[in-house]
């Protein structure tokens, strides 16, 4: 698939005309209000990151890569040496907002290996390798959520019921989306699904993002409370559960939003299979296990009073609120990349998927 200019400017993450700015549909506002939001400085783009306005493990990626090369136009320095230090400064600004996420140390670290592979070039020339670079890193995501979305549309027959949790839509990603990638490709295809959408506490991605997206693409949605799953699924209306991925580790394990290990056992516990979609930039082979991956930590408050009138807790009481969890490897049917669809042992199958792409 080739990408356009045209392609890039309709994502939620793009850059300004001018090339000075990051442009990002604000996610916290939806599904009430469109409101784009222009980034500058690094404060700007790190509070984005931090907020969610922009979020979703590629997204982030995409968004830190145009944040990187907005920077580096900023700094006036003609000394590479002095050039680069200031800006690996502010990328790993960038990198420290959220741990878990893979995609956004992956795209910083390509953006600066752009720098050391070329330290003798005068900065005017880097500065322009690094518009190539974070113009690739998003025009190879759209091009590998396509990828995905025609794989996982091969494991799915027209009128399955299919459960998703958070969000892996075009908004996660840059189109199509990962987790939702098969689902609206197969309705640009006259191809129709059933889609349970979990609401996905406590930042509510799957109500706010997920039935939104799906909705507006004229799919057949149903959003359900998170303690609701179990019963769609024994009602036997679930056919197979998608869902996304912020870091897949080499022996399978990946973590994702809180909540989908859940789902991930009460698919085993009804026989229904279970895939996580993801780019290979969301896998990260030099995390041996799930159990090395961090789980980022979040807000208390948006257990108590986010998104409600009113607090629903007392200020007071103590709240656990990790972003996401790891789900283990042995309750995964597959997974689903852009090089194709990777089946157990997966510490064997994942070494092999980019054993073949060196090769
Ligand atoms: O905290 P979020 O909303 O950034 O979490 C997002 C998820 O967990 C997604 O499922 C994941 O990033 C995959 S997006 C294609």
């Amino acid at each position: 698939m080739t990408v356009t200019d045209q392609d890039r400017m309709v994502c939620g993450v793009h850059l300004s005309e001018d090339e000075r700015s990051v442009i990002i549909l604000d996610q916290t506002q939806l599904p009430n209000r469109q409101v784009w939001l222009t980034l500058n400085t690094s404060e700007e783009l790190c509070d984005a990151i931090r907020r969610l306005s922009v979020r979703g493990a590629p997204a982030i990626g995409i968004c830190a890569g145009y944040g990187i090369y907005v920077l580096a136009q900023q700094i006036r320095k003609d000394d590479t040496a002095e050039f680069r230090a200031l800006l690996e400064k502010q990328a790993e600004e960038l990198v420290s907002t959220r741990p878990t996420a893979v995609n956004l140390s992956w795209a910083a670290k390509r953006m600066l290996n752009v720098i050391n592979s070329n330290i003798d070039l005068p900065v005017s020339q880097i500065r322009t390798l690094l518009r190539e670079e974070c113009i690739r890193i998003h025009d190879e995501d759209i091009q590998m959520c396509y990828a995905i979305s025609e794989y996982g549309l091969s494991l799915v027959k027209p009128g399955d019921g299919i459960l998703t949790h958070c969000n892996a839509g075009p908004l996660a990603t840059s189109r199509y989306g990962t987790a939702l990638g098969p689902i609206l490709l197969g309705k640009e295809q006259g191809i129709d699904f059933r889609v349970f959408s979990d609401e996905t506490r406590p930042l509510l991605q799957g109500a706010r993002l997920t039935s939104y997206e799906l909705q507006k693409a004229g799919v057949d949605v149903t959003l359900i409370c998170d303690n609701m799953a179990s019963l769609v699924m024994k009602n036997g209306w679930v056919q197979a559960c998608f869902v996304g991925c912020d870091r897949i580790a080499a022996n399978g394990d990946f973590a994702n939003k809180i909540g989908t290990s859940g789902v991930a056992i009460l698919a085993r516990h009804y026989g229904i299979p279970f895939y996580t979609l993801g780019p290979t930039s969301t896998i990260d082979m030099n995390c041996p296990t799930g159990d090395e991956i961090r789980i980022e930590q979040r807000d208390p408050d948006e257990i108590r009073t986010m998104w409600y009138k009113e607090p629903m807790a007392l200020p007071e009481v103590k709240c656990y609120n990790p972003a996401f969890d790891v789900t283990d490897h042995s309750l995964l049917t597959a997974i689903v990349t852009d090089r194709g669809i990777v089946y157990p042992p997966f510490d064997v199958n994942l070494k092999k998927l980019f054993a073949s792409e060196e090769g």
